[in-house]
């Protein structure tokens, strides 16, 4: 890494000016995009301009180089789940980012803090030996369970502690400030894995509406620019979790990443997590699909969740005599609800009842007569007493057609 002061023509107010805004290191300056740097307040087109082109002649990045002298310096995290680490090609790689989106539950924080820890191991043992940063934008981070998953991985859970720089974000502006500043953990205190835990949560509610669209996606390309920069500068791995929205086309539904392209576009790999097409609802389980990648076949495998993280089995792989310390949880109380997330949800609104084997139009009407519009309120009908209310129609029959919606919104 080159100091910013070894660039030719750069004076001691511009460094300073540079730090702030996050770029703190040649290299850094020297991926920057030139409007990104001529927007910092003091700076100027001419002077990003000069600025910038001196650190990319410095850092020989005005030439073109013989594809056989590049050296790809991957490095590879290990997820805590093999199968995990095998349709990703190894684990989360350095230098990328990894975005892994999937409804509420599916497992995207648990991931997170697995690989905040499993980063700490040694290079022996599938980690890079360093520190961490954690962006926490839901109020989701633990510090018990990051000290569960250390002591699954044999590591000292203070030391892992003091290796971790948690920040609770608050605002989507706030998050784009704590990413600048991430950088300079990459540079100050070695910080070799960034995580993202919700890139969008925020965005999504304080950008609402299509009028807000153009502005939303500015904000976002600027951070994933800058997330983009930290990855390549410091060989850094950038692991995001993302939300899904729902897109209803006609009577089917599918779950989608938010953000659209620029996300999309910006991480190398792409991971969807999935909760459903399990039999038992009270199932740990989960599936990963490598949705994009440049170099990976589109392959899936399932994982758990357990009291200490991403594993491969529901037990984890938890040394036998620190299991009272993680044990005493039950799936039960902890997973009441695995159709909770949006995409139950939208269907149970929007799915016309005429689409639920057994109703026609005119039994449609009549249900809708007695105030029952959607599969939500016909499953939440008493049969009996609807029965009674609509002639001609048995409690038998309300049975069927609820067994039917069920059927029809995998409930
Ligand atoms: N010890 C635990 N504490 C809390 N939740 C747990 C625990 N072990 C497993 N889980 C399960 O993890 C799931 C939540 O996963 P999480 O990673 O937070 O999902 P996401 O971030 O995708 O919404 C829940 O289904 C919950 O039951
Ligand atoms: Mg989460």
């Amino acid at each position: 890494m080159s100091e910013l002061s070894q660039i030719k023509g750069i004076n001691a107010r511009q460094i300073k000016l540079l730090q702030e805004s996050g770029v703190s290191t040649a290299e850094a300056l020297a991926m920057s995009s030139l409007n990104v740097i001529a927007d910092i307040d003091g700076l100027g087109d001419k002077t990003a301009k000069k600025l910038v082109w001196n650190a990319r002649n410095a850092l020989g990045m005005t030439e073109f180089v013989a594809a056989e002298s590049i050296n790809e310096h991957v490095e590879i995290i290990t997820t805590g789940s093999q199968a995990l680490n095998k349709i990703l090609g190894g684990g989360v790689q350095t230098g990328k980012l990894t975005e892994v989106f999937g409804p509420f539950k599916s497992g995207k924080t648990n991931l997170a803090h697995t690989i905040a820890v499993s980063a700490q191991l040694p290079l022996s043992k599938g980690g890079l030996d360093c520190a961490v940063a954690y962006i926490d934008t839901e109020n989701t981070f633990s510090k018990d369970k990051i000290m569960r998953i250390a002591k699954r991985f044999g590591l000292d859970p203070k030391i892992v502690l003091t290796r971790l720089y948690h920040t609770r974000i608050y605002s989507s502006d706030h998050q784009a400030q704590m990413i600048q500043k991430a950088e300079n953990l990459c540079k100050s205190r070695g910080v070799r894995l960034l995580v993202v835990d919700s890139l969008m949560a925020l965005m999504r509610n304080e950008y609402m509406g299509i009028g807000m669209l153009a502005r939303r996606q500015q904000v976002l390309n600027n951070m994933i620019h800058a997330l983009s920069r930290i990855a390549e500068t410091y060989n850094c791995a950038i692991l995001l979790t993302n939300q899904v929205a729902t897109k209803m086309m006609g009577m089917f539904a599918a779950d989608d990443a938010i953000g659209g392209n620029i996300v999309a576009h910006g991480c190398h790999f792409r991971v969807m997590f999935k909760t459903k097409g399990f039999s038992s609802n009270n199932s740990l389980k989960r599936k990963a699909i490598i949705v994009d990648a440049p170099d990976l076949p589109p392959e899936e495998c399932e994982f758990y969740i357990t009291s200490a993280g991403v594993s491969d089995s529901e037990q984890g792989d938890i040394p036998d005599n620190d299991r009272e310390d993680i044990d005493g949880f039950e799936i039960e109380t902890l997973y009441e609800d695995s159709e909770g997330d949006e995409l139950s949800e939208a269907k149970l609104t929007t799915i016309p009842l005429v689409n639920v084997k057994g109703i026609g139009k005119g039994t449609a009407e009549n249900l809708a007569e007695q105030g029952i519009t959607s599969i939500e309120s016909l499953l939440s009908a008493n049969p009996d007493d609807l029965a009674g209310k609509i002639s001609g129609l048995s409690s038998k029959k309300i049975l069927e057609m609820q067994e039917n919606a069920r059927l029809l919104t995998n409930i």
